[in-house]
């Protein structure tokens, strides 16, 4: 993602795609709680301002996303206690050791359509 910012003010689309889907499930969303990943965050508006306040109160974000540039804007802007922000591929072959297993929900909105190996 090559201008986080710019996206942030343009996208109002996915911000209601991703309302729609947040509302269908509210109920289930409530019960999730513990350790969450939102995959390919991109500037991380909506992982902290539509995603986070929809899950359980208990439950914490570890938002990633391959481009080093959205992630360090996202780190600047909506870092908190209950959400952090890392640089990672999902497509990786060679997983870092900390992913694996470590995750009791994991989230992606718009994303996984980039990428050529789903598996
Ligand atoms: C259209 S944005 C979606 C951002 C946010 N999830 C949303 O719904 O607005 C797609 C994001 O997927 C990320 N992405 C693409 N390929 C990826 C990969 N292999 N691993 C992680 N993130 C990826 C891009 O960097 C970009 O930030």
């Amino acid at each position: 993602m090559i201008q986080p910012k710019g996206y942030v003010s343009s996208n109002k689309l996915q911000k209601c795609n991703v309302l729609n889907l947040i509302d269908e499930f509210e109920q289930e969303l409530t019960q999730m709680s513990g350790k969450c990943m939102d995959v390919g965050c991109g500037p991380g508006d909506i992982t902290k301002y539509i995603l986070l306040p929809a899950l359980n109160p208990n439950a914490v974000i570890i938002s990633t996303d391959i481009s080093e540039g959205a992630i360090e804007f996202a780190k600047k802007t909506y870092s908190n206690e209950r959400l952090r922000f890392e640089v990672l591929d999902i497509q990786t072959r060679s997983l870092p050791e900390k992913y694996i297993s470590g995750f009791d929900y994991i989230f992606s909105f718009h994303a996984l359509n980039w990428c050529y190996d789903i598996r």
